[in-house]
């Protein structure tokens, strides 16, 4: 149930799923003269202040880019250190995800992570299980046409295997085998720091999503901005293709 703070907001208004694109951390560490590290330190706050909001709002499920699987191209120096941050964040906000009721879930290629997140990851993702307020998705290593790929390989090895027959499949069938497919499709999509596109992020899951872009960089975003972008997805009108 959406909280009373927040009876400004129309009901029906408050998106049950919110994805976001974090984008922008280098740009906010360059402006400030700062190594790259410490935009994406500082965006683990605002991570930190998006989950409370969206637990406060009502909201069901948030999934964050956090990495991609075109992020590995960075320097090494800083893909360690973003994963070294995942390593800590897990570990540190893990008893405040359990008070908040926040049940931890991650989509991507996994087993592409170090070892140390990967058992961070596990070891969160065990202990939240039980949760029911929120579901985070991290996506992380994540490529939306890998996902789509690899959604369409399971379906040709169903059809080779006999169990599948070509003609019975639709929208569904491809749906029901994507990483996402124990979710709804997000309502509301926000990217951060201006800029217009996607990048490989939930393409198939976001055909009918409302976007909200904001120039603010991600480690400025605070609940604030996540209220705002609530606030203007309540005035759209969606049709879903209808009138
Ligand atoms: C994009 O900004 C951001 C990333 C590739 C990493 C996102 C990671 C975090 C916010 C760190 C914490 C995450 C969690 C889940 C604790 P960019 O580096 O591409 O920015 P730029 O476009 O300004 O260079």
């Amino acid at each position: 149930m959406p909280s009373k703070k927040n009876a400004s907001l129309q009901s029906g208004a408050v998106p049950r799923h919110i994805a976001i694109i974090m984008d922008g951390n280098g740009r906010w560490a360059c402006g400030k003269g700062l190594e790259r590290l410490s935009g994406h330190e500082r965006g683990a706050e605002a991570v930190r202040d998006c989950v409370k909001g969206c637990r406060e709002l009502g909201v069901e499920y948030l999934t964050l880019y956090a990495f991609s699987t075109e992020n590995w191209k960075r320097p090494k120096a800083e893909v360690m250190g973003l994963m070294k941050l995942l390593d800590r964040f897990l570990s540190k906000e893990l008893p405040e995800l359990n008070a908040q009721g926040v049940k931890l879930e991650a989509i991507g290629r996994l087993a592409d992570l170090p070892d140390s997140t990967q058992k961070a990851l596990r070891r969160a993702i065990e202990a939240t299980a039980q949760n029911n307020k929120l579901t985070l998705v991290l996506a992380l290593s994540y490529s939306s046409r890998v996902e789509i790929v690899d959604a369409i390989q399971a379906i040709a090895r169903e059809v080779q295997a006999g169990r599948l027959d070509p003609a019975a499949i639709d929208a569904n069938t491809l749906g029901s085998r994507l990483y996402t497919r124990a979710y709804p499709d997000p309502d509301l999509l926000i990217r951060t720091s201006g800029e217009m596109r996607l990048s490989n992020f939930l393409l198939w899951q976001l055909s009918y999503t409302e976007f909200y872009i904001t120039e603010t960089l991600w480690p400025d975003f605070r609940k604030n901005d996540l209220l705002e972008a609530v606030r203007e997805y309540g005035k759209r009108h969606r049709r879903f293709g209808g009138i």
